[in-house]
């Protein structure tokens, strides 16, 4: 990443600081603090971590920050779900929960590919047969990291936690479409891509539109509801940053 690049990367992480916590991360704290607890400690999670961390580039800003963040919001959103749903053992919500994570692990894994949901389901079968996962649970994570494309109907088929997990993955990956769009992915593609600050600007209407009709996709009730105020709330942030890039960078040789 150049120095131009790095230097808004910091104005928008100043922006973003600036704006409230969305809903969602406020109050969801405990699951959220249980589904980092098994991010980070559970035994076969922890391998899982290790092994893939060399083939998780954040190039176009969907590596090991995304992957990880995405796990975290996608084992949250099962907790939660569950929770409403209530008579469930605490043992088989941590077990979804893991699931969770492995789908949100793995999910965008050959994201520089075309059709990288189908791609990766086939390379997450792959790798989770040498993990401690059933069949049926590689199945199930498989048939999530299918269905996570956004704009697309999910396939249906499986039992109804095939179905819980494939949602929470793609409500969790959405849900990046948030201020994790200007504190991160943005400026990964920027550099990715050799923009300037003006070849930004000069995108950035389109890419705030296409922001807004994600809303309307959230799968789970959780998602439905505190969904769209993440996207809110990176709208937000994403205003300012194109006010400062508008200030700084128009008509201005630096933007070249
Ligand atoms: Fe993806
Ligand atoms: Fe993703």
């Amino acid at each position: 990443m150049d120095e131009v690049t790095r230097k808004l990367q910091r104005e928008a992480e100043r922006i973003a600081a600036r704006h409230p916590l969305p809903e969602f991360y406020s109050r969801f704290r405990a699951p959220a603090a249980l589904a980092r607890k098994l991010f980070f400690r559970h035994p076969t999670l922890s391998i899982l971590r290790r092994d893939l961390q060399p083939f998780l580039h954040d190039e176009l800003g969907h590596g090991l920050y995304h992957s990880t963040r995405v796990s975290i919001d996608t084992a949250t959103l099962v907790c939660v779900e569950l929770l409403y749903q209530g008579k469930i053992a605490r043992d088989r919500v941590e077990r979804l929960m893991v699931l969770g994570i492995a789908a949100g692990m793995l999910h965008d894994i050959r994201r520089n590919e075309e059709e990288h949901a189908r791609l990766g389901a086939e390379e997450a079968a792959r790798v989770l047969k040498r993990y401690s996962l059933g069949c049926r649970e590689i199945q199930c994570v498989c048939a999530a990291i299918r269905n996570h494309e956004a704009f697309t109907t999910p396939t249906a088929g499986g039992p109804e936690w095939f179905e819980l997990i494939s949602d929470c993955l793609y409500d969790a990956d959405k849900f990046r479409w948030g201020p994790d769009t200007f504190v991160h992915t943005l400026w990964h593609m920027v550099s990715q891509q050799g923009l300037s600050p003006r070849d930004l600007i000069a995108r950035f209407p389109w890419g705030m539109t296409g922001l807004a009709r994600i809303s309307e996709t959230f799968r789970t009730g959780t998602g439905r509801q505190y969904g769209p105020g993440i996207i809110d709330t990176g709208a937000e942030i994403g205003k300012e940053i194109y006010q400062y890039l508008r200030r700084h960078y128009q008509g201005d040789s630096n933007g070249q």
